[in-house]
């Protein structure tokens, strides 16, 4: 699949408050800062779509992106920030759980773990979450390019032998680089093969 058309549609502080409609959603959560934001522009072919920053907490908002005319792209604020104080902190985790469990429209969440990091609580909690609330998603590994591939190799194998410990099937995974433009023919073709099931 290929991408003729992006464009930005609104930002919302409310699950309740997202498009109308039932076309179908592919949304971006994970730790701030793992690249959400440059992978949506990544896949896009858009230098600045959606707003990135080196600073974490940029997405503080719910961001439809209409592609094709037919499906969203949803990025998500970032778990994990403790920086924007209690209440900020509280207000994303409220706005994150009410768009994951409620939002009927969204197809598959992908969680975005960084790389380069052995295998951090706060993804692990996030991803038992999704098991205990039955939510189907994908693992997207970020920033490959930051680190050889045999490092990048070993610390997804350490993800998913992790995640082998208390799941009896492992989701579909990629590897990408934002920078580079690695798996993005992949992520589209995961996206396509979803929207026709
Ligand atoms: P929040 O909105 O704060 O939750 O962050 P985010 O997950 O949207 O991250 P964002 O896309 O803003 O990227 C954070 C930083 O990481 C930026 O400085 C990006 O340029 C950088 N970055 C993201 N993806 C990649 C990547 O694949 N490779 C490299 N080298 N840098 C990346
Ligand atoms: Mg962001």
């Amino acid at each position: 699949m290929e991408i003729t058309s992006a464009k930005f549609v609104v930002s919302n502080s409310r699950a309740d408050m997202c498009p109308d409609g039932n076309l179908p959603e592919y949304a971006f959560i994970g730790r701030s800062n793992v690249g959400k934001s440059s992978l949506i522009n990544m896949l896009t072919n858009h230098s600045k779509l959606a707003m990135t920053s080196s600073t974490p907490g940029k997405t503080l908002l719910i961001n439809h992106f209409l592609i094709n005319n037919s499906w969203y792209l949803v990025d998500l604020p970032g778990y994990g920030y403790a920086q924007r104080g209690k209440k900020v902190m509280e207000n994303i985790k409220n706005l994150i759980q009410h768009y994951v469990l409620e939002r009927i429209q969204m197809t598959c969440l992908f969680v975005l773990v960084d790389s380069r990091l052995e295998p951090q609580k706060i993804d692990l909690q996030f991803i038992e979450w999704l098991g205990e609330n039955s939510v189907p998603f994908a693992l997207v590994f970020t920033k490959s390019d930051k680190q050889s591939a045999g490092k990048t190799k070993q610390n997804v194998e350490r993800f998913l032998d992790t995640l082998k410990e208390q799941w009896e099937e492992l989701p579909p995974y990629f590897i990408t680089s934002s920078e580079k433009k690695t798996g993005r023919q992949e992520l589209l073709d995961y996206i396509e093969s979803v929207n026709r099931t």
